[in-house]
């Protein structure tokens, strides 16, 4: 078994009515002023904006808002929301949204005190130190954002979306009010719930497979999430179901199913270059990805794709047909992507074809200019990335 370590240091605040806490909270984690940082629109619509913005005046905490944060979160927000900080004197940063605002909230409190260019963290040159401290109010269960370290932004120049992992800037605290999922789109949902699996599936195809507490947590995490995923889509208004994708959102993402360091995250990586340079909703981009990748590399442990198929998809284990078994799993994973309406491949997600010279490009920034590889379960080469964007054509 592998040495890891475990931190998961938010404090969730979960239930209806959780966002009545949202001020004490605050005042708890030493915040004076803050800005309260959300996306597009459906804070605003649904009126989880006013109402926060009146707790927190009504609680004696200073607000200032900045929306407009758009899903694949663009660095030219985050440095507006930098600038805004440093004029406000803001000491706290309030994400009121989903995996986008969080991130980008997260990359507003990595840029407030670091006098270079907050691009650094994320292309590797500069490691931060300090940040301003981050909390949310989450309205999509996908992205995991609320409890990791992880912040995923997009630089407009180059349409270059990366990612940067500091246990500094994880939530002080993630209020999660299930009641603030019931407006999600049919899409979202699904793509929300897409993430969260993958988020274990990027865990539990790691290259030692060795663990079975952890193993059996993944499963029934996994198993759970398909059932909860066709009762909300039904109902957007099951309460028991969302909640309980909700907090499947976090444990999916807070390294319970398993170790971030030792996992596989290729299908992460390649999806990346997905939505950072046709804009896709990122869960179904990896929906799109994950059939071609799983095909690519089952036959580095078969067994474990087994495991998969059998206990996760429900395939009967045929013992004289082990890679029969595991391709059944995976065509299993695709018929499931369907019946939620994710796409299984490329064209299904853009509309079209993916040409030759967009392939390159992915397969050029994902392998950072072809100097690395990406994955564990198998380490692949450029040539490999390429192979499975050809595949996910
Ligand atoms: O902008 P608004 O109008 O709020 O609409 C959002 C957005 O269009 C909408 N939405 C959110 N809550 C809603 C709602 N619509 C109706 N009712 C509600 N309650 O949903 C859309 C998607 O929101 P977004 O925040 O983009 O979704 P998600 O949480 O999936 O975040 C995706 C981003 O997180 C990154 C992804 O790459 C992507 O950029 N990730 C971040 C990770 C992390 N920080 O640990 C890990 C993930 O693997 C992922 O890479
Ligand atoms: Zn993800």
């Amino acid at each position: 078994m592998k040495d890891f370590n475990f931190y998961a240091p938010t404090e969730v605040v979960f239930g209806a009515n959780s966002e009545e806490k949202v001020a004490s909270l605050i005042k708890h984690y030493g915040g004076h002023k803050v800005l309260v940082h959300y996306g597009g629109q459906s804070a605003v619509k649904s009126g989880l904006l006013d109402k926060v913005c009146g707790l927190l005046s009504d609680g004696g905490v200073e607000a200032v808002k900045l929306g407009g944060v758009v899903p694949n979160p663009r660095l030219s927000k985050v440095k507006e929301g930098i600038e805004i900080c440093r004029k406000e004197g803001i000491d706290f940063i309030l994400a009121v949204g989903g995996g986008s605002v969080i991130d980008s909230a997260k990359a507003i409190a990595y840029g407030v005190p670091y006098e270079g260019d907050v691009w650094d963290f994320y292309v590797g040159k500069a490691q931060a130190e300090v940040c301003l401290p981050v909390a949310c109010v989450l309205t999509i269960p996908a992205a995991g954002s609320e409890m990791s370290e992880a912040s995923v932004i997009t630089n407009e120049d180059g349409d270059v979306k990366l990612g940067y992992s500091n246990n500094i800037s994880r939530p002080k605290f993630a209020i999660m009010n299930p009641c603030r999922t019931f407006t999600l789109p049919p899409y979202q949902t699904a793509a929300g719930v897409t993430d969260i699996m993958m988020h274990t599936m990027e865990r539990y195809f790691n290259p030692d497979c060795d663990m079975t507490i952890t193993d059996e947590i993944a499963e029934a995490l996994m198993r759970t999430m398909k059932e909860c995923v066709f009762a909300v889509l039904k109902n957007p208004e099951d309460y028991r179901n969302r909640a309980q994708i909700m907090w499947a959102g976090s444990l999916a993402h807070n390294d319970v199913t398993g170790d971030r360091g030792n996992g596989d995250w290729a299908t992460h990586q390649i999806e990346h270059e997905l939505s950072g340079l046709f804009d896709v909703t990122h869960g179904a981009g990896l929906a799109a990805v994950w059939p071609s990748w799983a095909r690519y590399v089952y036959k580095e442990n078969v067994s474990r794709f087994v495991r998969f198929a059998v206990n996760v998809m429900g395939v009967p284990n045929d013992f004289t047909d082990p890679e029969g078994t595991a391709l059944k799993g995976i065509e299993a994973m695709e018929r499931f992507y369907h019946a939620i309406g994710m796409p299984i491949n490329i064209h299904e997600l853009i509309g079209r074809e993916v040409t030759d010279e967009e392939i390159k490009e992915m397969v050029r920034k994902c392998s950072r200019n072809y100097t690395i590889t990406q994955g564990k379960f198998k380490a692949l080469k450029p040539e490999d990335i390429e192979a499975i964007y050809r595949i996910a054509k």
